[in-house]
């Protein structure tokens, strides 16, 4: 049974295209440093190939160094691709000095001039993920970023995110929504929101989207989803934020097997640096199976005691589901809602034993206003405080130190340890 209609799937693409759309270079972002306009044409040349159709790739000069002054005030992508005309003995201290201002999940491609097998085992050994020797061709190029983010044990290049209110209401999905739309600002990755709310979510309506197709036409098609129809199914809501729509109908109800979104969530993590997951307050085998296996779990409360109780059950709930995963963290909302008694905010977060990301000020008029528009927080009212704490959220979210305004990690890549000792 689906609720796919048949267009979906036969749009433009042969079937035989959708076979290989496995070893299509996921959405990730590059950015190449070159030393020559050669080399820089030859990266750009690149982009034509096929495998990446959905890759954003931008080059510029500058080499190693041009890298690390751009890194010091910015944040980097998924893979940063460097053309450096060092001789070997140089050129761990300047990738060191590449290294410091790397977060930790960009992965380094480096295009040098000197054909050594030794450099080449040890610039390997040291965190760096290629090294291609100069001259080199487009598609040689492409297939070692294609080895890197689509071969079949690469690891899956998106962090998993998923916002639960504590009790109905209390604004997990205004908060997510608006985190992703901080992520995406931020950092220029690409994103999508899963609406897992399939009867009620409101991703569509806070988006200002109606598409056709979405969430639920994922999960109904089952086994058949493969990542070009997932991407049929998405709709684009703003510059680097997707969606994964509900279906918003009551005409038939939503049960599902405890793993039946599964697999949506692992394509979706192959194939987008960020997956937000809105997910209903509700206990279902499915909601709970998500919460056990995404890399992360943001906790919405309003400050009171029906949402205290109902946060320290979700949250010791949650620890004990994945003891050796990332403890769940509290966002409070709605604070400071006029005459309404609250419980102090340390003093909740103390005892729901969750390191507090945010709390997030009560303001019917700028929420109310955001969600007739359907806009975000930050397209309403761009220089507003809230904004800074859903970024802080956000970069929280995606391991970053939220200290850093460029998103630096607290863990920056691993230093180059062989090289050290030649440096
Ligand atoms: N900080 C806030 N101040 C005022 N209203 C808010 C705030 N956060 C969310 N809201 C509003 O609360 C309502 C419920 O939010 P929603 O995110 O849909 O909650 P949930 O996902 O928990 O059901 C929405 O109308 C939203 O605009
Ligand atoms: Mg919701």
């Amino acid at each position: 049974m689906s609720f796919l209609s048949p267009e979906i799937r036969s749009k433009d693409e042969p079937a035989a295209d959708i076979a290989q759309g496995a070893r299509l270079i996921p959405r990730i972002t590059i950015q190449a440093f070159c030393e020559n306009s050669q080399t820089a044409q030859l990266v750009e040349s690149a982009i034509h190939d096929r495998r990446m159709s959905k890759v954003a790739l931008t080059t510029h000069n500058g080499g190693i160094e041009g890298a690390v002054e751009t890194y010091k005030a910015n944040p980097t992508p998924n893979l940063i691709i460097v053309e450096t005309g060092h001789a070997p003995a140089e050129m761990p201290a300047a990738l060191e000095r590449l290294a410091e201002v790397c977060d930790a999940s960009t992965r380094v491609v480096v295009l040098g001039h000197v054909n050594d097998v030794v450099l080449y085992r040890a610039l390997i050994r040291s965190g760096i993920s290629e090294y291609i020797v100069l001259p080199a061709t487009s598609s040689q190029i492409v297939t070692a970023i294609t080895e890197l983010f689509a071969a079949e044990n690469a690891a899956p290049i998106g962090r998993t995110v998923g916002f639960i209110s504590a009790k109905g209401g209390a604004g997990g999905s205004t908060v997510g929504h608006n985190v992703c739309w901080a992520i995406a600002t931020v950092l220029r990755q690409d994103s999508v929101i899963l609406d897992m709310d399939l009867p009620f979510g409101t991703a569509g309506l806070n988006f200002n989207q109606d598409p056709p197709h979405g969430l639920a036409d994922a999960v109904m098609a089952n086994q058949k989803v493969d990542p070009t129809m997932l991407d049929r199914l998405m709709s684009k809501a703003a510059n680097h934020i997707n969606l994964l729509t509900a279906p918003v109908t009551l005409d038939r109800t939503f049960d599902f097997e405890e793993r039946e979104f599964e697999a949506i969530v692992e394509m979706c993590q192959n194939t987008m640096p960020v997956v937000v997951l809105d997910i209903p307050h509700a206990w279902t085998a499915w909601v709970r199976h998500t919460l056990a296996t995404i890399d992360e779990v943001v906790i919405v409360a309003e400050p009171d005691l029906a949402n205290l109780r109902n946060a320290k059950n979700l949250s010791d709930t949650i620890k004990a589901l994945r003891p050796t995963e990332n403890a769940p963290s509290l966002v409070l909302n709605k604070i400071g809602m006029p005459r309404r008694p609250e419980i102090h905010a340390a003093e909740f977060a103390q005892s729901v034993e969750c390191q507090l990301l945010g709390q997030i000020p009560f303001d019917a008029a700028l929420f109310g206003t955001a969600a007739n528009n359907g806009q975000m927080i930050a397209e309403v009212a761009a220089n507003n405080k809230i904004n800074d704490i859903y970024r802080a959220i956000g970069m929280h979210v995606t391991g970053r130190s939220a200290t850093h305004h460029g998103g630096k990690s607290s863990k920056a890549m691993k230093l180059p340890s062989f090289l050290k000792k030649r440096a």
